[in-house]
């Protein structure tokens, strides 16, 4: 019997399937890691011919073939693919999906939710309602993009609906960040290096800042923008699983249920926001009018679809702390923003300073902490910041740097989507949220979403091009304490 293997994907025409999911199925197709039997099953509601989509899809993947498009290797991708053209609200569509999907012969099918979060539970209610999520035979996998529920109260909601058809075992929350190479190699850095350890801990770190800045505006999203924000769309999400790689302790072992437990563990630990501290302990901005590389850009209120008078914030910062033994007391600064001054994700881990400042009042003075650097993008690379002596007759010092780089060739670098499309094929859930996490991400961003939904009158705005507000700085448990921008060792404090 066939025993073939098929993707479908809901929301094929929009933003996430032509951007990312089909030049990462492209690129998977070019590893000959999908099996020969694979199909891409693409559900839109556009009208399009088999060869309009096609044209399509090959615009889709054409700017993003890393080494330029194959055109032999795009002939048998494309045999894979086809268009699914129907409605989401109709169960028509659900059932000749179903006698399409038999007449393949799939009996391992993942479905994609590329599609609006709040489209989520209609759909699993549809395919569950269809029959097509029983695994008589074979396997059925449903991968859920992010946001997971809008608060803590809508995302149980959505877990209670997808369990009345799925295992959890058959669900896949995809956070793309987990799927980001030096994401993972934040667990080989920390687990795979023991002179690491000794020192990972509140007596000898002072505090860490996790960074991603954007230097794109809200674009054609801000239907979807709007509603949501940085905390929500940032912060809930992939800055939180980076606290957690960050924080949390060995797991037990590398298998999905190990780890995972471990990252809820630390999720579990933040000290819980009071709403009378929300405004000490975090900020929230949107960017104004400004420039971008030289050209004037609009602000977020001029944006197209927004809504003049939103107060929807384009830019977040949070300070947490982990109350266990190893992090007591170590600040956790996370800060998010579109329309910043560079495209940059970046954890910065700052030392504390040696206990006896012994160069103080000569010209060696050692004031500067040593910094570990762990550049997610545009570098992907570990960067150690130490103090050196300057060359020459005279005791001054230097910051210095010891660099790895961790891209190689170019042409080796792959997206995040293409290992997490590859992990749900071969049912490896070790890099996807399990619902605990979602659920405890959600308890710890809710505070603050509680009191900025009150907060509805004003809203302080940034320069777009800029690093954000400079107010934001009153999160700092230090005066001494300042954002970490680039990983220059000289950087000069904003
Ligand atoms: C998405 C957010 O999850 O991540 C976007 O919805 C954001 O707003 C994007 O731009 C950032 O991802 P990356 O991989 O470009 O850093």
């Amino acid at each position: 019997m066939n025993d073939a293997c098929a993707y479908v994907i809901f929301g094929a025409t929009g933003n996430l399937a032509t951007t990312k999911l089909l030049p990462a199925l492209y690129h998977l197709d070019q590893a000959d890691r999908l099996g020969p039997g694979l199909r891409i099953i693409c559900s839109g509601r556009r009208p399009l011919t088999a060869e309009a989509w096609l044209a399509l899809v090959r615009e889709a993947i054409v700017g993003k073939a890393r080494g330029g498009l194959d055109e032999t290797l795009f002939a048998r991708f494309a045999r894979r693919v086809e268009y699914f053209r129907g409605d989401l609200e109709d169960p028509g569509l659900f059932q000749r999906l179903g006698e399409r999907l038999a007449a393949l012969g799939a009996s391992k099918v993942a479905f994609y939710m590329s599609i609006g979060p709040d489209q989520y539970g209609g759909v699993i209610s549809q395919l569950g309602e269809a029959g097509l999520l029983s695994e008589e035979r074979g396997w059925r996998r449903v991968v859920i993009e992010k946001p997971f529920g809008h608060d803590l109260s809508s995302a149980a909601d959505l877990q209670r609906r997808l369990g009345r058809y799925l295992q959890e075992y058959q669900i896949y929350r995809i956070d793309h960040y987990l799927g980001k190479a030096t994401v993972q190699n934040v667990l080989v850095f920390r687990f795979a290096n023991l002179m690491l350890e000794p020192v990972w801990n509140r007596h000898h770190i002072d505090h860490v800042q996790i960074t991603h800045s954007e230097t794109l505006g809200v674009g054609s999203r801000a239907g979807f923008y709007d509603g949501t924000g940085a905390l929500r769309d940032m912060i809930q999400s992939h800055l939180l699983q980076l606290l957690s790689l960050v924080a949390m302790e060995p797991p037990v072992s590398m298998e999905a249920e190990a780890l995972r437990d471990e990252k809820v563990k630390v999720l579990k630990s933040i000290r819980p926001l009071v709403k009378s501290a929300v405004h000490a302990q975090a900020f929230r901005a949107q960017y104004a009018a400004g420039e971008i590389a030289g050209k004037p850009v609009p602000a977020y209120v001029q944006e197209d679809r927004v809504d003049p008078r939103s107060v929807t914030e384009t830019y977040a910062a949070l300070k947490l702390y982990v109350d266990n033994w190893r992090w007591r007391g170590v600040p956790f600064y996370l800060r998010t923003g579109k329309r910043m001054a560079e495209a940059r994700s970046l954890v910065s881990i700052c030392f504390r300073h040696p206990p006896l400042q012994l160069f103080r009042g000569t010209p060696v003075e050692c004031m500067n902490p040593n910094w570990i650097l762990l550049g997610i993008q545009p570098e992907e690379c570990l960067r150690v910041q130490l103090t050196a002596k300057q060359p020459g007759l005279e005791m001054l010092t230097q910051q210095i740097s010891l660099d790895a780089q961790f891209r190689g060739d170019p042409s080796q670098t792959t997206d995040a989507y293409e290992g997490l499309l590859l992990d749900v094929i071969e049912g490896d859930r070790s890099l996807f949220l399990r619902y605990d996490e979602v659920e405890s991400a959600w308890r710890v961003v809710e505070p603050v979403l509680d009191v900025w939904a009150m907060e509805r009158d004003y809203i302080p705005t940034y320069p777009a091009g800029s690093w954000g507000p400079k107010d934001a700085r009153r999160l700092f448990d230090r005066e001494e304490h300042r954002w970490r921008q680039t990983l220059d060792p000289n950087e000069v404090a904003d």
